[in-house]
């Protein structure tokens, strides 16, 4: 008898075609709705595997359902979602998907950098209410970008491809992370600053760290207060590094000068959350890996690493 899967979204037919051959698929078959949690209690209970995104929560209640389960297989790279030391105390393999998403992830940060410099927000509200009537010397002025000082905090890989983007803007790069690199210094011309300086330097700070313990509310107000008011804070990592309320202040306050932000404490964001009401953020709904190429290079390395997993064959991406 062939083992089992759940899949927690309806995903692409060729995908699901692949993993037919090794296994068999149940899937939750709505695309923009997430299975409600009762259901996938009821769906883990059996299974062998489960392929999940970002939104379910696998925590120690929905894991202890599981009576066969041996994967995991999140169809992201962060896995923030999931308690992956309870897994591993039952057995349980749990893979992400790194690598593939890393190009498209610093492609969607540096537009989000050049979005919220230029505010191309605000312009394109402006334009598109009427409201342009003159060419003016200082209309939506932003700030520049050539020869400022970008800060990056945490190169992982996806650090590390932003810094080539912005070195190619003339952007000098200065990081913060845990460990030294000292090779990737020296590949990229990047100076290694202690946290809290590179908070007072930068006039961009990225935040491209995992959502951990450790970088919750990594950036609060004792943060801000360090930075210039020319500050520009990107963040495509996890809304949760950022504290949301310092956030709010800081830029009401104009104690930096804007935001640009691809994810938040809750998701979806309400509409009507205090920081939707300020002009100087920017906001995308967590789209950093989203280019249909992207998304189906995770979608099929979330589904090998499953199988991977369930045939017992050498996987590179489990991480508990
Ligand atoms: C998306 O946020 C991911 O972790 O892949």
């Amino acid at each position: 008898m062939k083992q089992r899967i759940y899949i927690t979204r309806k995903i692409s037919n060729e995908i699901v075609e692949w993993l037919k051959q090794f296994v068999d698929v149940k899937m939750w078959m709505e695309e923009e709705t997430p299975v409600p949690r009762a259901i996938l209690q009821k769906e883990i209970r059996e299974v062998d595997g489960l392929y999940c995104l970002l939104t379910e929560q696998v925590d120690r209640e929905l894991i202890n359902q599981a009576n066969n389960l041996k994967v995991i297989s999140n169809m992201a790279v962060g896995y923030n979602n999931i308690d992956i030391e309870y897994a591993a105390k039952k057995g349980i393999a749990v893979t992400n998907t790194p690598g593939v998403l890393t190009e498209t992830t610093a492609d969607l940060t540096f537009s989000l950098l050049m979005a919220t410099a230029r505010r191309l927000g605000e312009a394109e509200q402006f334009l598109r209410e009427g409201k342009w009537t003159t060419w003016s010397p200082m209309l939506l002025t932003g700030q520049d970008i050539y020869g400022t000082t970008l800060g990056i905090i945490g190169l992982g890989r996806i650090g590390e491809a932003v810094a080539r983007r912005a070195k190619g803007f003339g952007m000098k790069i200065i990081y913060y992370n845990r460990n030294r690199k000292p090779n990737v210094e020296r590949e990229l011309n990047l100076t290694y600053y202690p946290f809290e300086e590179l908070l007072k330097t930068a006039d961009y700070i990225c935040i491209l760290t995992p959502f951990t313990d450790e970088t919750k509310n990594l950036i609060d107000e004792r943060e801000f207060k360090l930075m210039k008011p020319n500050t520009i804070l990107i963040n495509t990592s996890r809304g949760g590094i950022v504290n949301e309320e310092a956030l709010y202040k800081a830029l009401s306050k104009n104690q930096i000068w804007g935001a640009g932000l691809d994810v938040f404490d809750e998701e979806p964001i309400s509409a009507d959350h205090p920081l939707l009401s300020l002009k100087n953020v920017v906001v995308t709904p967590h789209i950093g890996s989203a280019s249909i190429q992207t998304r189906m290079r995770m979608a099929k390395l979330a589904a090998e690493n499953l199988i991977s997993v369930l045939q017992k064959k050498q996987c590179s991406f489990i991480v508990n």
